[in-house]
């Protein structure tokens, strides 16, 4: 049976996390994956959860499985960071999932069994993972367009022309902040513009958010799936709690399933049971412990919130300084928009072949479609990179 087996496609991503670690220059930079980085390069287990483990370490005396959904008030907690209070507890079916990528999984999966025919819209680009897991699980995937490679903005005329071609039931995909790969948003206006051509045209919004706090702030970045949330009849979102915990490899996620109708809570939560159920049972439950025993301790809350906001202050200075740094090498103001995006990741917008130039010759590692990660850099790498953006002609 094995030998009947193909080689699958390489993730660009995690390739490229691979191939940083293998170079043996001691100079090189990595702003491939989407982790944090602090200036020392280090991605630090954040007090707060430190604070949570110890606690958990004293109090915690059993290992015995929860529930399928996770601890419901693992839910609670997320739903009231994510949502606050403008969507009835009551009209949310949530479940733990393993990471962001298995909410996203999960929510796909549900697609799929709720409607086999509907499409699913995903922004041109998009998390290249999307893609991947959507053509595994065999939904078609239709783009929009979203990013406008002149401005390095959002190409808003573009996306509305484009979701006016979905169908009743199709599926919408939209990054509830700090756009992966891009770094360039959505606003308020363009948001509700986009509710209501969801519900006048009947499409199912589906959000994914995994950087709450690192863009413009905890409240300011929920502002999109809120209007979403409360706007439309039903969504699904998808979040991670991976970056802004700091808990990468706990693998902390929540699927929501909302609905304006609360009748139908009961079948929607049986069904994320479900699904949990037949893909690995149980999720996991010590990264989602941490979180919930952050969120309801307000002292640990607050000092997580701390914490999450001197990481998110930090990475707009780097921006600040990267566009600053190009403007005075350049003499232009054409990488301006480095301090406008949001989030961890920009599109630099250049060349596959740049970007192999600035590796190559550089040891400066970003992802293909020229995504840096932001936080790679520090105040010593940052006129590095600029020159190296020079030096290759960008
Ligand atoms: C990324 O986009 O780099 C992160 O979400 C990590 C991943 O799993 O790809």
């Amino acid at each position: 049976m094995f030998e009947a087996l193909k080689a699958q496609p390489a993730d660009k991503i995690l390739a490229l996390m691979q191939t940083f670690r293998e170079d043996p220059r001691s100079d090189k930079i990595d702003l491939g994956v989407g982790v944090y980085k602090n200036a020392l390069g280090v991605t630090p287990v954040m007090r707060a959860i430190k604070a949570a483990e110890h606690k958990l370490w004293e109090e915690q005396t059993s290992k015995s499985y929860v529930g399928l959904a996770g601890d419901p008030a693992y839910s609670d907690a997320m739903i009231e960071l994510i949502l606050a209070d403008t969507v009835a507890r009551g009209n949310v079916a949530a479940a733990a999932t393993p990471g962001g990528t298995g909410a996203v999984r999960q929510a796909f999966e549900l697609i799929k069994i709720a409607n086999p025919s509907a499409r699913v819209f995903v922004s041109d680009p998009t998390w290249p993972n999307h893609i991947s897991i959507l053509n595994y699980v065999g939904i078609e995937t239709v783009t929009y367009r979203y990013f406008d490679r002149e401005t390095c903005g959002v190409d808003f005329d573009g996306l509305v022309e484009d979701l006016k071609t979905a169908v009743k039931g199709d599926v919408v995909l939209l990054h509830g902040c700090c756009h992966n790969p891009t770094g360039a948003n959505l606003n308020a206006v363009q948001w509700q513009e986009i509710i209501d051509l969801l519900n006048a045209r009947g499409l199912i919004p589906m959000i994914d958010i995994a950087y709450q706090g690192f863009g413009d702030g905890l409240e300011e970045d929920a502002v999109g799936v809120r209007m979403v949330a409360s706007g439309t009849p039903e969504c699904l979102i998808a979040a991670s709690c991976s970056k802004n915990f700091g808990i990468y490899r706990e693998r902390t996620g929540l699927l929501m399933m909302v609905s304006n109708d609360a009748a139908s809570q009961k079948l929607n939560q049986g069904t994320l049971a479900f699904l949990n159920r037949q893909n690995y049972s149980f999720p996991p439950d010590h990264g989602a412990r941490l979180v919930t025993m952050i969120l309801n301790d307000e002292a640990l809350r607050a000092d997580w919130a701390a914490e999450l906001e001197a990481v998110r202050l930090g990475m707009l200075g780097l921006r600040q300084g990267l566009a600053d740094e190009l403007q005075r090498l350049s003499g232009s103001d054409r990488f301006a928009f480095l301090a406008q995006h949001r989030g961890m990741f920009s599109l630099l917008g250049t060349t596959p072949e740049l970007v192999e130039k600035l590796r190559a010759e550089h040891g400066i590692y970003m992802v293909g479609d020229s995504r840096m990660n932001i936080a790679g850099l520090n105040a010593d790498t940052v006129p590095i990179l600029a020159q190296a953006i020079m030096d290759a002609g960008i």
